[in-house]
């Protein structure tokens, strides 16, 4: 059973992705980390920036590692725990510095299907590419959709103190366009599932995902 669901930022792909992998008993793959466990590293080694070939050969000489456990997914990169610092906004700010190197897609694409494997296809994996690119093949595949006021109230909630209103606000945006840059996760492709998730709860979504299943 393997689940691809897409969506942009603050949609609640993590929370439903995570709550479903543990309803059905299945591992979870946050792609969204994978990029920014890359971002971490890239930031580590080029702080004054880097042409498109040197990020690509960083991603390509990195041993990356991350654990599948829908409750505490953790991620390294060449032996480095970053679990917590790719949750930073500085790495937010420079993630699509590295998600739009077209080699560092093709690259950690290829990592993803890997663990897909690994797991037997009995995993959930979200992102921003999953339905189209990743695995097209999946058994279910849904587009988490939800207002820009909705989106921006779940992320305000989530960094309540450390960033007001507008600054969230302007966040969110900013990350649309710049994530629109690299897949067009706003149109759904032929045989994904839209969900609209602005007035529902998590359980309520992993319900209607659950009632895809074949
Ligand atoms: O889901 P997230 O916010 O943690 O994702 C971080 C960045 O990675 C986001 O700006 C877009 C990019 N990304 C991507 O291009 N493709 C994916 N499958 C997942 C994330």
């Amino acid at each position: 059973m393997l689940i691809a669901i897409d969506g942009p930022s603050g949609s609640g792909k993590s929370t439903t992705a995570k709550l479903l992998a543990r309803r059905l008993g299945l591992g979870y793959l946050d792609t969204g980390a994978l990029y920014r466990a890359a971002t971490t590293e890239y930031l580590r080694c080029f702080p004054e920036g880097a042409s498109g070939d040197e990020v690509a050969r960083l991603v390509s000489d990195a041993h990356l590692v991350c654990d599948t456990s829908p409750d505490a997914p953790c991620f390294s990169i060449n032996g480095t725990d970053v679990t917590a610092e790719i949750r930073e906004p500085r790495i937010s700010a420079a993630v699509s510095t590295v998600a739009t190197n077209l080699e560092v897609r093709r690259l950690l694409t290829a990592h993803m299907r890997r663990v897909i494997d690994e797991h037997g296809r009995r995993i959930v994996v979200e992102g921003r590419d999953i339905t189209t690119v990743v695995a097209p093949d999946a058994d279910v595949r849904v587009l988490l959709v939800a207002d820009p006021e909705a989106r921006v109230a779940r992320r305000a909630a989530e960094v309540a103190g450390k960033a007001n209103r507008d600054e969230v606000t302007d966040q969110v945006l900013r990350r649309d366009r710049d994530d629109s840059t690299v897949s067009n996760f706003t149109d759904a492709a032929d045989g994904v599932t839209v969900i609209d998730s602005t007035f529902l709860s998590p359980d309520e979504v992993v319900d209607r995902i659950i009632a895809l299943l074949p």
